[in-house]
């Protein structure tokens, strides 16, 4: 399962630190390529010589001697060529400052220029581990899509029994095990997912959007891809980013029209969509070229109905799955159901906005996954957690 895999294993200053060796001996004998960066405070605990001559690398350390004093962007090289990250142990430091993005060090300066998985393994004191501090910054990594190996039960190096021991090495090598062993569920399988709003063009500078910042598709999108997915995201404008790889082919439209073109397209070719995208219902009936001069007395755009995507899908569905979303304010349960049937969808994800934390630019969502049968509202979660339960949703249908 981890044969070939490229781990960066970044070792932070707590006393845990003394079983790492054996972690990237695990690692090695898996069949990975291991690469070792470390803090200063690492160095107090466990010897460079140790980590070279078990992962066969040299180490990371000082981002301005270099490494292997040829590179001074040795963090993005690292990063680059890496598959996923291990930190272990995460001291309280290291998780502030990812939290928050500084970086101020050789790992804190790689896990910001990391976007694949990083996996932290936390180990501290049992106050500073329950610290809200401490909780508050692992709950935002959580929301970055940040996988978190809780710290456990038990003796503590500081003489007391309490949750912060960092899990064992096998342990940490079990749970990223299972990690990528989930990835096998959406092998050769084609996903269309909608995500973002539309912009509908008034005239050359103007347009009518909405506040959709894209941030559940793109978790979407990314679940899939973790879970070896092919994935179309039609996606309108956002501040959203995801890599390109040949499995996700990322397309940009700006109109509900032009999404429609696209998404029915790319539905032809896929197994299941899932339409999260808020796209526009009306759209101005005439476009102005040019920038429209401001006139005597008020204004008024006529404007036309736009298609309904996941309608049109809905029609075509045929034996394919068809998820959809619904924004309500009302009347929540029935509109949804409403959606459901009229949409001829699978199931439908209920956004409701009386929710506090759920709906538009915020990273939680909070919803209520129906179908014909049944009604499953969820706690609030990150949207990355969110995108975990519909995906393991839509598993059930296959
Ligand atoms: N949708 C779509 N095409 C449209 C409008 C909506 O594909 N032109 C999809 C959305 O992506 C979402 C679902 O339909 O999955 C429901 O969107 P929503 O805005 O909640 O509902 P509408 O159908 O637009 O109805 P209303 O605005 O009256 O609630």
């Amino acid at each position: 399962m981890l044969d070939g895999k490229k781990v960066l294993v970044g070792i932070s200053g707590g006393i845990a630190a003394y079983k790492v060796p054996l972690l990237v001996r695990l690692l090695v004998k898996k069949g990975c390529e291991v690469k070792v960066i470390v803090t200063d405070n690492a160095l107090e605990f466990v010897t460079e010589m140790t980590l070279q001559t078990l992962s066969s690398h040299k180490i990371y350390h000082n981002m301005f001697t270099g490494y292997n004093n040829e590179e001074s962007t040795e963090h993005i090289s690292l990063a680059n060529w890496a598959d996923m990250m291990i930190v272990a142990p995460a001291t309280a430091n290291i998780i502030g400052k990812y939290a928050n993005g500084i970086a101020d060090d050789a790992l804190s300066t790689t896990l910001l220029a990391f976007n694949k998985t990083v996996f932290l393994s936390p180990a501290m004191n049992s106050n500073m581990y329950s610290h809200i501090a401490v909780q508050t910054n692992l709950q935002k990594l959580k929301t970055f899509g940040v996988e978190l190996i809780d710290a456990k039960e038990g003796f503590l190096a500081c003489g007391v029994n309490g949750k912060g021991r960092m899990a064992e090495p096998e342990e940490i090598v079990e749970y990223v095990e299972n990690y990528f062993s989930k990835q096998k569920d959406f092998i050769g399988k084609t996903f269309t997912v909608t995500a973002g709003p539309t912009r509908e063009q008034i005239d050359r500078v103007r347009f009518i959007s909405n506040n959709s910042s894209g941030k559940m598709g793109y978790a979407i999108a990314k679940e899939l891809l973790n879970r070896g997915a092919e994935v179309f995201l039609v996606s309108g404008p956002t501040s959203e980013t995801i890599n390109e790889t040949s499995d996700l082919h990322l397309i940009k439209i700006e109109s509900a029209e032009q999404m429609y073109d696209k998404t029915i397209e790319c539905f032809e070719k896929s197994d299941v969509a899932i339409c999260s995208a808020a796209v526009a219902d009306y759209t101005p009936k005439q476009k102005f070229d040019t920038k429209l001069k401001k006139q005597e007395g008020d204004m008024f755009i006529e404007l036309s109905a736009t298609k309904d995507i996941l309608k049109s899908l809905g029609e075509k569905k045929e034996h394919r799955i068809l998820v959809g979303f619904a924004l309500e304010t009302d009347n929540e349960i029935e509109n949804a159901k409403k959606k459901l049937i009229n949409k001829n969808l699978d199931f439908i994800v209920l956004n409701s906005l009386k929710d506090e934390g759920a709906g538009f630019e915020v990273s939680t969502n909070k919803v209520t996954l129906i179908d014909k049968d049944n009604i499953t509202p969820l706690p609030l979660k990150s949207k990355t957690e969110v995108a975990k339960d519909i995906v393991d949703k839509v598993l059930t249908y296959f």
